[in-house]
């Protein structure tokens, strides 16, 4: 039998363009689209994208054979991105500007997929504008609680979520929280990345917090899929 990670991990390759501002897809979205790739999409499968930012995941969710996608983001630019990338790509997906904060809680969806900000930052910081899309509070979880512990009620029976974050930001407390819903969750998918021009920023702010080594200057990302019964 193989791993997970043995699988074809070659999601589709969506061309997508998008305004300025809008969360420029990167490692943390091609790891959540290889293992969305690896897991499959259940055929007509009704898939809700939150943080859509270019609608990369939605997209490839609809390659992938989704029936339905509902692409969710605060910035009005990422949705009208995320519009125009599914229209460039041929596919239909509903993206809607609003918080994931605000959605109903219905369980509605066979998959939910998530890569929200997860970026610890220095007490004090402003977040507005593009940083929207990485800064989350001094713990980094911000968006990752809410999503931990809502997404699951909007997910059908043997519905399941991908969720893709930063080891700063509280693996083990993403997966009890997933659990204590009642979710199956593990971490199916690892990568380590070196640090970009966000966390280079922040080293004397980690390694005070503890939550990186002394000179540490990369950081490991995992995708989490966490399934209801
Ligand atoms: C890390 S980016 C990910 C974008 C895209 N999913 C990707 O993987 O390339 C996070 C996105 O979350 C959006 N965002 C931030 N807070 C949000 C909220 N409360 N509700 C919905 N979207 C939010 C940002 O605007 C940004 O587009």
């Amino acid at each position: 039998m193989t791993t997970f990670e043995e699988r074809i991990l070659t999601p589709p390759a969506p061309r997508l363009l998008r305004s300025p501002g809008v969360y420029r897809p990167q490692y943390d979205t091609w790891l959540l689209a290889e293992a969305v790739a690896a897991t499959g999409i259940p055929a007509g499968g009704r898939v809700l994208d939150v943080c859509t930012g270019t609608g990369a995941l939605a997209i490839t969710a609809a390659m992938l054979g989704a029936g339905e996608v509902t692409a969710v983001d605060v910035s009005r630019r990422a949705v009208l991105s995320a519009r125009l990338n599914a229209w460039l790509n041929g596919r239909r997906i509903r993206a809607r500007r609003g918080s994931m904060l605000a959605l109903p809680a219905t369980a509605s969806f066979d998959v939910i997929l998530a890569n929200p900000p997860y970026v610890p930052c220095p007490p004090g910081t402003v977040t507005r504008g593009r940083r929207r899309a990485w800064d989350a509070g001094v713990d980094g979880r911000a968006l990752l609680d809410p999503i931990c512990r809502s997404m699951p009620l909007l997910l059908r029976p043997q519905g399941f979520l991908l969720l893709v974050h930063s080891v700063l930001s509280g693996v083990d407390t993403s997966l009890r929280q997933l659990r204590g819903c009642g979710l199956n969750a593990d971490v199916v998918l690892r990568g380590r990345i070196p640090f970009g021009p966000v966390l280079s920023g922040r080293t004397v702010f980690l390694e005070r917090e503890g939550l990186i080594a002394a000179g540490q200057r990369h950081e490991d990302l995992v995708v989490i899929r966490a399934d209801r019964p």
